[in-house]
């Protein structure tokens, strides 16, 4: 499988709903040609489950932090939770962390204050981090502004954005996570960007099991779906299939896997 290695960069195959298949569904993917994924923990107890992935399977790496959506568990205390499980091993980025504006935006305060601390803990421990970041542009923007300066970057993972956003983010350092939402017939605005963005920042990721590509939309989703997504932007970038895999492995190795 050589050179047709796939990096699967944003997933949560803690998620229940492959609670029946789990093992099955993993052998799938290795058997895809997918030998590098990042599970991606968005609650207390789904860091639990992210690390022990990673403990059980060499190819499951972590992602450690606390969903802008379920902010709301936190506090003093189990914050420390946060910071002990994030220096456990295979930990290669915090996230996923953010702000979502679209599901609650009540509580834009308590949000930020988490996003923020999570944003000091990757400062602090060198670490790169995964955006999650919905009807939410400018105070995102405001606040990986303010860690860029002290050398944070990451990705911003699912990009639903403008081309301007995009072109700020680059600038600050940041990869465009693309997923199934690119293969979308009302696309047009991520098409847009994937056009504008070099392929050396672009991330392949599905997010699964949500966001199925076409012809899959709808139902559960999975890393062995990758070959969609990169066959989509290789349309878009008039550039090989080959070529997407490899650069975007490289990218993904470049930014998590580098020290
Ligand atoms: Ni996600």
């Amino acid at each position: 499988m050589k050179g047709l290695a796939i990096f699967e960069t944003h997933a949560h195959y803690d998620d229940k709903s492959y609670d029946v298949d789990r093992d099955e569904v993993l052998r799938e993917v290795f058997d895809k040609g997918v030998d590098r994924i990042i599970n991606v923990s968005s609650d207390l107890r789904s860091m639990e489950n992210t690390l022990e992935l990673a403990r059980n399977y060499d190819q499951i790496y972590a992602a450690i932090g606390i969903h802008p959506d379920e902010v709301y568990e936190l506090n003093e205390n189990n914050f420390q939770k946060v910071r002990e499980l994030s220096l456990k091993d295979k930990v290669v980025a915090i996230g996923e962390i953010g702000l979502d504006y679209h599901r609650d935006d009540h509580n834009k305060d308590t949000q930020r204050h988490w996003f923020e601390r999570q944003m000091q803990l990757a400062s602090a421990l060198g670490k790169p981090v995964i955006i999650h970041s919905r009807d939410a542009c400018e105070d995102t923007l405001d606040v990986l502004r303010e860690f860029a300066h002290q050398g944070v970057r990451g990705v911003m993972h699912c990009y639903s954005y403008s081309v301007e956003t995009a072109r700020e983010l680059l600038k600050m350092g940041y990869y465009i996570g693309i997923g199934g939402v690119v293969t979308f017939k009302n696309s047009r605005k991520l098409i847009e960007v994937v056009d504008e963005v070099p392929l050396e920042r672009i991330l392949l990721e599905t997010d699964c099991p949500y966001m199925a590509p076409t012809p899959y939309r709808g139902t559960r989703n999975y890393s062995g779906h990758l070959p969609l997504i990169a066959e989509k932007i290789a349309a878009i970038k008039d550039v090989q299939y080959q070529k997407v895999l490899e650069k975007t492995y490289k990218n993904a190795k470049d930014l998590f896997l580098s020290k």
